[in-house]
């Protein structure tokens, strides 16, 4: 089929064709026979790169400009959703009926505000969390929904997304009843069940844009699924260094997956050796200066370094523990081709569009903290498998399993390459998880019943796959919680939220968090402190669990908790009496360190030392406990607490930032960080004021900061930059450029 005879404006097929885009792919092609256009509900579950988005573009341009409609798309993960945002945005410069343009919002963080403003945009980009979390404020725009995008919906299988993503579609068409479903999907076994719940048709495809060759390497040897061999030149005796090296001699991409961090740096160092051979002189030049960007990039730690000096020869890691800068860094370099080979943990395979012409799964098994190794399923074999062959670039994509023996092999090619991937299952029926949404179901007046809260949770995935029967038990026990809690309270038939189990739900924070701040805030420590706030909300359940202390730090962690001990909201548990809740608290004292330092401006790097804490979990941490602190705060501003209302409010911004109280006005500042913040405080400039006095010579010469940044600073204090000195500013900065690069 082509674009030019879809049924959608002209405008839109303009903006295609020009794109590059004139002819349907199958499964695009069977979605439109399949009625999405004529807003039947769909699911459409194809293979990767096999243009899902595509329809989804096509079904809400046609809602925004021929229904007057507005649509919701719903990713699981940040970064997917800021890369759909930058896809729907090439269609914003289109006039809608009111003459009004086309208009593409984004909102992601923030789970404690209804967003109103998102109300003026047609078509909205959220993540499934912040969807749910609009709900629970009951945003008024959301109820003008006609289109929902639910992406990568094959997650309902996941513990923790998973259930936030059902309980956020039932209550999407519960909302509005007009709703058109449109859920995209990988290859899975009971596609039909999904659609079944959704009342919607289905497309399930196998086609991909470049075709895939699986198989399994033994040795030098690769044994595909349809029954072919291949030989692969032995330069090593590691199977998977050869593999990559003949995928880059041949001109193309290789990412390799490992089943841990160690282990994806450990590959990572031992390909390079041999990319570095490979490479042109110019390549190597230019892969000199990424170096350096990624070294000026955000702070430089240990991590940042050992990942520059890879990617000088063309190799680079990727996992959790890496910076949100670096890791997009990196992720851009692969796609530009600069970095050869890449190696990842698992959680690339779900995450962004990373395609490379050779995939090798060098471990069957995955590592999970506290579980110790076990096999990943079908459905993550064939994630990351699906990840080769890069379009428009590679004629096939190849995708292998390292084999050690020949019996692994065997089993690998049956249980994996061979293999259907499985069935998915709701994972909603767990008391920690559906607690908050039985809540929420009361709080944001979904039901106001007992009998309408089961109605509810009857619209759920989990109800269409095993019967509402089946979670009864738990949610009349979540109930009887919530009322002896205080949370919500009857009359009569109705059952409705108090006023605390409605902020609770909007601030989006487990019940058991709430209560956990709700007494502790009634006994307060005889030394009130920034620990004291801290470690509280460490101690809430919503933290995660807390980090695992390494056997070396337990004696210094003792005395810290000794040393602090009037600090603390709550008791510490008796050593001797509760081993287990007191290693527990133990770890808690340690994360609670972490932040503590971080706001004491250590770096980095030194946080990495001390506590091994990485850049990616450092800031998951971070962004945590902000959300924490500001639920502490607000719900002791409904409880009375005013006492520690200052305390909360300072640490959400000192925390946000990383920084000691006296930096807090010039952060604010943009531009200025932790890091350029110091260095401007300690060269005098410590208020407002006296950075409206300072002369824009005297902070372009401070270290880190240069002119551009100056006169950024200069403007937003309500300075005024003169031409001349700007120009010649610039000057000795285009200087100070050039000499950088030429030595
Ligand atoms: N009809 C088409 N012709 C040419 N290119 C296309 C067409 N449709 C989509 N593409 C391109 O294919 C690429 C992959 O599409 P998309 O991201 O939608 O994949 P997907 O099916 O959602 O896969 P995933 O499972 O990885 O999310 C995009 O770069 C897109 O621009
Ligand atoms: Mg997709």
């Amino acid at each position: 089929m082509k674009v030019t005879e879809l049924s959608v404006p002209e405008s839109v097929k303009d903006i295609l064709l020009r794109s590059g885009i004139a002819e349907l792919y199958p499964p695009q092609e069977e979605a439109i026979n399949a009625g999405v256009l004529e807003g039947k509900n769909l699911v459409l579950a194809s293979p990767t790169a096999s243009g899902k988005t595509l329809v989804a573009e096509l079904c809400g341009l046609k809602h925004v400009l021929e229904k007057n409609g507005k649509v919701i798309y719903l990713s699981p993960l940040r970064a997917l959703a800021n890369e759909k945002f930058d896809e729907f945005k090439k269609y914003a410069g289109i006039r809608k009926q009111n003459g009004r343009r086309v208009s593409v919002g984004i909102s992601t963080g923030d789970f404690d505000s209804s967003d109103p403003w998102l109300e003026r945009y047609d078509i909205i980009i959220t993540t499934n969390e912040k969807a749910d979390s609009l709900l629970r404020h009951r945003a008024k725009w959301m109820d003008e929904i006609s289109l929902v995008v639910a992406d990568e919906v094959h997650l309902l299988n996941e513990a923790e997304r998973g259930p936030t993503l059902e309980v956020v579609l039932a209550r999407l068409m519960q909302v509005n009843s007009d709703l058109q479903v449109l859920a995209l999907s990988a290859t899975i076994h009971n596609v039909d069940e999904i659609a079944d719940w959704l009342k919607s048709a289905y497309v399930v495809t196998e086609w991909r844009p470049v075709t895939l060759k699986e198989g399994v390497l033994l040795q030098e040897e690769i044994q595909y699924k349809d029954g072919d061999a291949k030989k692969i030149e032995k330069k090593t005796r590691d199977a998977t260094i050869n593999i990559v090296l003949n995928t880059v001699k041949n001109g193309g991409q290789a990412l390799v997956f490992a089943s841990t961090r160690k282990n994806s740096v450990t590959a990572a160092k031992k390909i390079a050796n041999y990319t570095c051979e490979v490479l042109s002189k110019p390549a190597k030049r230019s892969l000199e200066q990424e170096a350096e960007k990624i070294l000026s990039a955000g702070e430089r730690t240990r991590i940042s370094e050992s990942l520059a000096e890879l990617v000088k020869c063309g190799t680079a890691f990727h996992h959790a523990g890496l910076a949100g800068a670096h890791r997009r860094l990196i992720e851009d370099l692969f796609r530009q081709g600069k970095i050869k080979v890449l190696t990842a943990t698992p959680t690339l395979a779900f995450g962004v569009n990373l395609p490379a012409r050779t995939v090798v799964v060098q471990d069957y098994r995955r590592w999970e903290p506290g579980y110790g190794y076990y096999p990943i399923s079908v459905l993550e074999y064939k994630q990351m498998a699906g990840r080769a062959g890069r379009p428009k670039y590679d004629k096939v994509g190849e995708a292998v399993l390292v084999a050690k023996t020949a019996d692994e092999a065997d089993y690998l090619m049956d249980n994996y390459v061979l293999a259907r991937p499985e069935r998915i299952w709701s994972r909603l029926a767990v008391e920690r998880i559906i607690r908050g949404h039985v809540l929420a179901t009361v709080a944001s007046d979904f039901a106001h019943t007992e009998n309408g809260i089961y109605e509810f949770f009857g619209k759920t995935f989990y109800a269409h796959q095993y019967d509402v029967k089946a979670i009864k038990s738990i949610i009349a026990k979540i109930l009887k919680f919530l009322y002896d809690e205080g949370m919500i309270n009857l009359s009569g038939e109705d059952v409705y939220a108090t006023k605390f189990g409605k902020r609770v739900s909007e601030l989006y924070i487990d019940p058991l968090s709430a209560i956990v701040i709700r007494d502790a805030l009634r006994k307060k420590p005889a030394n009130l402190t920034d620990l004291s706030m801290l470690h509280l909300i460490v101690h809430t359940p919503d933290m995660g669990p807390v980090m695992r202390p390494y056997a070396s730090e337990m004696d210094a962690l003792a005395v810290q908790v000794e040393e602090h001990k009037d600090e603390f909201f709550v008791e510490v548990p008796n050593e001797w009496d509760d081993h287990i809740a007191y290693e527990e608290f133990l770890g808690e004292m340690k994360t609670t360190l972490v932040l503590y330092s971080w706001i004491d401006e250590v770096s980095e790097e030194k946080l990495l030392e001390q506590f091994r804490v990485q850049p990616g979990d450092l800031y998951r941490i971070i962004e945590n406990a902000k959300w924490l602190l500001h639920a502490t705060h607000e719900l002791g501003a409904l409880l009375g607490n005013r006492e520690i209302l200052p305390l909360a409010f300072e640490l959400v911004e000192r925390v946000s930032k990383g920084i000691r109280k006296e930096l807090l006005p010039i952060v604010k500042l943009e531009g200025v960080g932790r890091v350029r913040g110091r260095i401007i405080y300690n060269a005098g400039f410590k208020t407002i004021d006296d950075i409206k006095r300072a002369s824009i010579e005297d902070l372009t010469n401070l270290p880190l900061v240069g002119p551009r940044l100056a006169k950024k600073i200069k403007e937003q204090v309500g300075g005024f930059v003169k031409k001349e000195t700007w120009e010649r500013l610039e000057k000795g900065e285009e200087w100070k450029q050039k000499a950088l690069t030429e030595y």
